[in-house]
């Protein structure tokens, strides 16, 4: 495994790779590694020439200094995770500095609204973050093909569409979210959790799973009500939403229709930590 820190070397890396006819596999992260993050490298090992990580805590896309600064960061186990999968992965940990000249200076994209529903509603500009942080990296790496986990579903529908209006050359992959045995999505905030508290957790995919059950049978607002007493009865839980949403647009259902797609999400702030999570009602 490679570390590089600087835009500089990577560039001297990428042409030597294109000169080559080699595929790029990117995996754009933000450390603090798990099982998830590991998958999708897998992912991108088995199906890419080359695959790069990239390690970077995106400072634009939090809307919460906090947020910002609460965000765990452990660079070296990551990486001692990232080498255990296979030597042949480059990984780039760079400074603010060199992703950002003096100003954190964000472009505007047209995301034909996806980024003012469900998250965009409660984290004001996160998704200019990512739109900006993940243009960056797109334009350093031309992957080929980059792979996102479909736990942050609202966000690969935000970069199919940075794809398209910014003409990249790069396959969206989106992987299936990893969970624990309890059910509870992978997630680099849940080692902010109490042990208690990530038990608990279990609840947010519970409540998915029960949604999916009963939404043929039972009008949605009972549902949601339903959900909402049992989880904020629950101590330090907190029901941020619960929405059914088409699978595209990202809009709210009015009236579910038997063959069109649609998701249902879920955020949960567990004594301030966000956890959020989807499911898909075929
Ligand atoms: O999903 C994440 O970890 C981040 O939003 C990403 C895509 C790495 C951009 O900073």
């Amino acid at each position: 495994m490679q570390l590089y820190t600087l835009k500089s070397q990577v560039e001297i890396s990428i042409n030597k790779t294109i000169s080559l006819k080699k595929t790029i596999g990117l995996v754009p992260t933000m450390g603090s590694l798990h099982h998830g993050h590991l998958s999708l490298i897998k992912k991108a090992v088995n199906s890419c020439d080359l695959v790069w990580v990239s390690i970077f805590v995106n400072p634009t896309q939090f809307n919460n200094k906090q947020d910002l600064n609460n965000y765990p960061k452990n660079i070296k186990k990551d990486l001692e995770m990232i080498s255990k999968i296979s030597k042949n992965i480059n990984v780039f940990n760079p400074k603010i500095s060199e992703m950002y000249e003096s100003k954190l200076k964000t472009e505007d994209f047209d995301f034909q609204n996806l980024d003012k529903e469900l998250e965009g509603k409660y984290r004001n500009n996160h998704f200019k973050g990512v739109g900006t942080i993940v243009s960056k990296l797109f334009n350093l790496f031309k992957p080929t093909k980059a792979f996102f986990g479909e736990k942050d579903y609202q966000q690969t529908r935000i970069i199919d569409r940075l794809i398209k209006v910014k003409n990249f050359q790069t396959e969206l992959v989106i992987c299936p979210t990893i969970r624990g045995t309890n059910g509870l999505a992978l997630s680099s905030r849940n080692n902010l959790l109490s042990l208690e508290n990530k038990e608990k957790s279990a609840i947010i995919y519970k409540t998915l799973i029960y949604c999916k059950k009963n939404l043929p049978k039972s009008s949605f607002q009972k549902i949601y009500n339903n959900c909402k007493k049992e989880i904020n009865s629950l101590n330090d839980f907190e029901l941020e939403y619960l929405e059914i949403v088409d699978n595209e647009t990202l809009k709210k259902v009015k009236k579910i229709s038997a063959n069109k797609p649609f998701r249902i999400f879920i955020c949960v702030l567990v004594n301030g930590v966000r956890l959020i999570d989807n499911i898909l009602v075929k």
